[in-house]
């Protein structure tokens, strides 16, 4: 297998609101993340696995920032529930709960791991920032910026996801 996966449904769009997660992310991790509902979660192709991955989000029509989010259960917590959790790869002045926020995913960084500390985990988060990072300053990437998705993102407001190429 290489380790090398391939997504038929990436590119994946995805809009809905920002919903309270557990906090941990900015208070133990120091890394906010900007939380799913439920439905939106239940809407990702079957074949977008646990793991994590990298993209384009927006919050409500603001700009377009790079981001790294983690799909899956979060083994080092223990969670029972799958959850889609957003990290924008800039820094905010204040949360954005209640907000719309949309998403491209374009690509796969790697599984979810059950870390042995929370060091760990945040190294291994760390590692995915720089990775999203460069993988998003490529041609390829950067190309999403002028998607419609982006441009038109009141309106379109639902907590469907679609896949498409530009
Ligand atoms: C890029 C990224 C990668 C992550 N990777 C893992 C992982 O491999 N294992 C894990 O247990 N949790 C992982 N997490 C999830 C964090 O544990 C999670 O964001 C944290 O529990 C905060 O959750 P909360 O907002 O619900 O409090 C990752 C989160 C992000 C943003």
């Amino acid at each position: 297998m290489n380790g090398i996966k391939t997504f038929s449904s990436l590119p994946y769009f995805c809009r809905g609101t920002v919903i309270k997660g557990f906090g941990r992310g900015s208070k133990e991790l120091g890394i906010p993340t900007a939380n799913f509902p439920e439905s939106v979660v239940d809407n990702l192709p079957h074949d977008v696995s646990a793991g994590v991955y990298y993209g384009w989000g927006q919050i409500g029509s603001g700009p377009v920032h790079k981001m790294v989010m983690s799909i899956g259960w979060n083994p080092y917590y223990n969670n029972t529930k799958k959850s889609m959790e957003t990290h924008l790869i800039h820094k905010f002045d204040k949360d954005f709960y209640g907000s719309e926020l949309g998403l491209v995913i374009l690509g796969y960084i790697r599984p979810e791991t059950n870390f042995d500390s929370l060091e760990k985990l945040v190294k291994a988060i760390r590692t995915d920032i720089e990775i999203a990072n460069h993988k998003l300053n490529q041609e390829d990437a950067r190309e999403f910026l002028l998607h419609d998705f982006f441009k038109h993102p009141v309106g379109q407001s639902s907590t469907n996801g679609t896949h498409s190429s530009l």
